[in-house]
């Protein structure tokens, strides 16, 4: 089944987007939006929100505002679950002993700083991806108001 999925390269990964680029096209999916940008503390607590109230949200809102990020939509078969294959676990510590050729086992440091992010649903891929790239007719009622 073709999917689309939403990717971030984090601020500690984006020295490194040339190697996530070029593993993102040897892994076989199409790019088929992306763009750079860094954050402010309401976009990315609007982006989390689901993990307000966890103990590492106030830390993963610093460091997700730290810096620029590159953001991007993916295509493929399956490209959910695949995309999440080919980051790795979240915690690059442990990525680094049980899968060492996933992303963040290669470019992470650990459980927050783990240089990408994938959506984990379709649901959550849909209001990721609207999120970054939003549809021409968010915008204009947007520009409306
Ligand atoms: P991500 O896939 O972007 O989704 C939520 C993020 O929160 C996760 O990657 C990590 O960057 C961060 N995160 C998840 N669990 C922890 C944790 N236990 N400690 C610190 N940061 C975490």
């Amino acid at each position: 089944q073709k999917e689309r999925t939403l990717g971030i390269i984090k601020p500690d990964a984006c020295g490194k987007v040339g190697q996530i680029l070029d593993a993102i096209f040897q892994s076989g999916f199409k790019i088929t939006k992306l763009k750079m940008c860094q954050l402010t503390r309401n976009e990315a607590f609007e982006f989390y929100q689901e993990h307000q109230g966890k103990t590492f949200f106030d830390g993963l809102i610093s460091f997700m505002t730290s810096g620029p990020i590159v953001a991007f939509e993916l295509m493929g078969v399956d490209a959910i679950n695949k995309w999440r294959e080919v980051i790795g676990p979240t915690d690059s510590c442990e990525a680094r002993k049980g899968a060492p050729v996933s992303l963040r086992a290669r470019f992470g440091k650990d459980n927050q700083q783990n240089a990408c992010h994938g959506s984990d649903s379709l649901a959550s891929a849909a209001r990721e991806i609207e999120f970054f790239f939003p549809s021409v007719a968010a915008v204009r009622q947007n520009t409306a108001k």
